[in-house]
């Protein structure tokens, strides 16, 4: 895009707007109350350490799992230690009508949706060559579709709302191919959601705000395998595996009045494994 100085001149319309009304103070900036915050993939790993970190900073939290219904019971135990409202749905994100419906049932459930964590995600690591058409698609009705349905809907939540937050995990895999592991349909996958929050980020400039996050290896169950974990440790500068709790403050922080001025970013947090 070319632009002249009298380009610049041009006013526009409604611009600048104002500095949002939020608390100076950082630690309160933090503070989640009253906020309605939805997390797919919330049974376990980096999900449910993203839930934890959202009812720790009091908001209401909507968990949605797909198989693991422990989710149930974990939703229980957050209600009764922070005093917040937790509830739980069974989704299949790469079921539109499922996500349409349960996006629906949060808005009665909870009254409205603040933040939107699309998390859900899985991986069939192998070489192109060795992995079947069934594979591949599985991976991406899970990791793009998925992300494109919750995306479509929450996003009409929040048009209507006039505000709304939505984070995507990616991973760290859609800026770099030399992961220990040939994976190029799931890296590929996470490129596409990357790309495409920047794109809604955009969008919906003048209603929500989008962020990507973008692990390396945290230890969880979808983490390295095995085989891949010396090559993980040795490439990582911090020289291991992240745990979850490592990744808890991130979530906050984009959640948060904290990062009201960040949109259409994407967030490493690898322990230093992609450096340029
Ligand atoms: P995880 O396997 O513990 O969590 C993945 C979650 O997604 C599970 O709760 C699973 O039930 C859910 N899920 C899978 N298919 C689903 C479907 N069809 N509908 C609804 N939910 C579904 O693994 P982790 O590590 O917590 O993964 C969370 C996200 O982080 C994923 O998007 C993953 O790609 C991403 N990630 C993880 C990294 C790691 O090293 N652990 C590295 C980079 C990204």
């Amino acid at each position: 895009m070319s632009m002249s100085t009298s380009d610049c001149a041009v006013v526009r319309e409604g611009f600048p707007r104002p500095f949002p009304n939020t608390p100076t103070n950082v630690l309160e900036q933090l503070r989640l109350t009253g906020k309605v915050v939805v997390i797919t993939g919330a049974a376990d790993g980096i999900g449910y350490a993203a839930a934890e970190a959202m009812a720790e900073a009091n908001a209401h939290v909507a968990l949605w799992y797909n198989s693991n219904d422990t989710a149930v019971e974990k939703s229980r135990e957050l209600a009764s230690t922070h005093g917040i409202k937790a509830t739980t749905y069974k989704v299949d994100v790469s079921d539109p009508e499922a996500v349409q419906k349960a996006i629906a049932e949060v808005v009665k459930d909870h009254g409205k949706i603040d933040v939107f964590v699309a998390n859900a995600g899985m991986a069939i690591s192998k070489p192109i060559l060795e992995q079947t058409l069934e594979e591949y698609r599985k991976q991406m009705a899970v990791n793009v579709d998925g992300v494109l349905y919750c995306s479509k809907y929450v996003g009409e939540v929040f048009q209507s709302q006039g505000f709304g937050n939505l984070i995507i995990t990616s991973s760290m895999s859609a800026h770099i191919v030399n992961v220990p592991v040939d994976q190029p349909v799931y890296n590929g996958s996470k490129a596409f959601v990357t790309h495409f929050g920047k794109c809604l980020a955009r969008e919906w400039r003048d209603f929500a705000r989008v962020n990507i996050v973008s692990p390396g290896f945290f230890d969880t169950k979808m983490g390295a395998s095995p085989q891949t974990l010396q090559e993980a440790y040795r490439m990582s500068s911090v020289g291991r595996q992240g745990h979850v709790k490592e990744i808890k403050g991130l979530y906050l922080y984009l959640a948060s009045d904290a990062s009201t001025y960040m949109t259409g970013s994407d967030l490493l947090i690898d322990g230093g494994y992609v450096l340029p």
